[in-house]
């Protein structure tokens, strides 16, 4: 285990390939590895904030990609207490049926730090002023938001491309992209090499991937039985406006690694 913690302390993810019996196991282990890792969990110990299956296990086979993203989002203008997602548990069942996904996990310094971003509180005015047109859902509730694609699209602060729900109300976040291909090219249409910055992992049954759901991005490759993804998120709960923005602003970091 005390490599495990080394690891992802040190890169942002860890992965432990098919050791575990039981997504129960898995789990136990996943928050014994937080635990240690995060200096802050051991003061105050972080909350099971989400437990799902993807795709649920009578549901559809899921669609053969997954755009990048945060669980749970990143808050941007926080106007009441929410959930942060700060560390993210993958486990893989088996079904029955070969695991062929892979998890792609981008770290946000890595990507972000390819290209010159404006100085933090710009940055930080523009996704609140694209919260306020293409982001959030209700104003009154602040805007958090999940989509990598929409993080940068906010950031580079021009004229916004992607589908937005305040636009089109029928519009579902995830879908910004019809295809894996479409997504790495909108990257680079802002300078950023994805691939050039991107980890893929391929659970096989029994796996278990733990990685920092606040300095990782992560989305798929390839198609999900049902059943087949055990999917914990581990984080804050009700956290304060305050708090949020504290971990916005530790987050957005990330977009100072910039190349002099
Ligand atoms: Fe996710």
């Amino acid at each position: 285990m005390q490599d495990d913690v080394a690891v992802l302390r040190s890169s942002g993810l860890a992965v432990i390939d098919g050791a575990f019996a039981s997504r129960r196991h898995a789990f136990d282990f996943a928050v014994h590895v937080i635990d240690r890792c995060c200096e802050e969990a051991r003061r105050v110990p972080l909350e099971v904030i989400g437990d799902f299956v993807i795709p649920p296990l009578n549901g559809p086979i899921s669609r053969d990609f997954q755009t990048l993203h945060l669980d749970f989002g990143l808050p941007i203008d926080p106007r009441v207490d929410q959930d942060v997602g700060v560390y993210t548990a993958l486990y893989v069942a088996d079904v029955g049926q070969q695991a062929v996904a892979q998890t792609r996990l981008v770290s946000l310094a890595g990507l972000l730090g390819q290209r010159a971003w404006p100085a933090h509180e710009q940055l930080v005015a523009r996704l609140i002023a694209y919260g306020r047109t293409h982001g959030a859902w209700d104003d009154a509730d602040g805007y958090s938001e999940g989509s990598l694609a929409r993080i940068v699209e906010a950031a580079a602060g021009l004229v916004p491309t992607l589908p937005s729900v305040k636009l089109d109300p029928g519009f579902l976040c995830g879908l910004e992209f019809h295809t894996l291909s479409a997504e790495l090219a909108f990257f680079q249409l802002h300078g950023l090499d994805v691939e050039g910055a991107a980890t893929s992992v391929q659970l096989a049954p029994g796996g278990l991937l733990i990685f920092d759901n606040l300095a990782v991005a992560h989305g798929r490759r390839g198609v999900r039985q049902p059943g087949e993804l055990h999917q914990q998120v581990i984080g804050r709960r009700g956290l304060s406006p305050t708090a949020q923005v504290a971990i916005r602003d530790q987050v957005m970091r990330a977009f100072s690694h910039a190349p002099g």
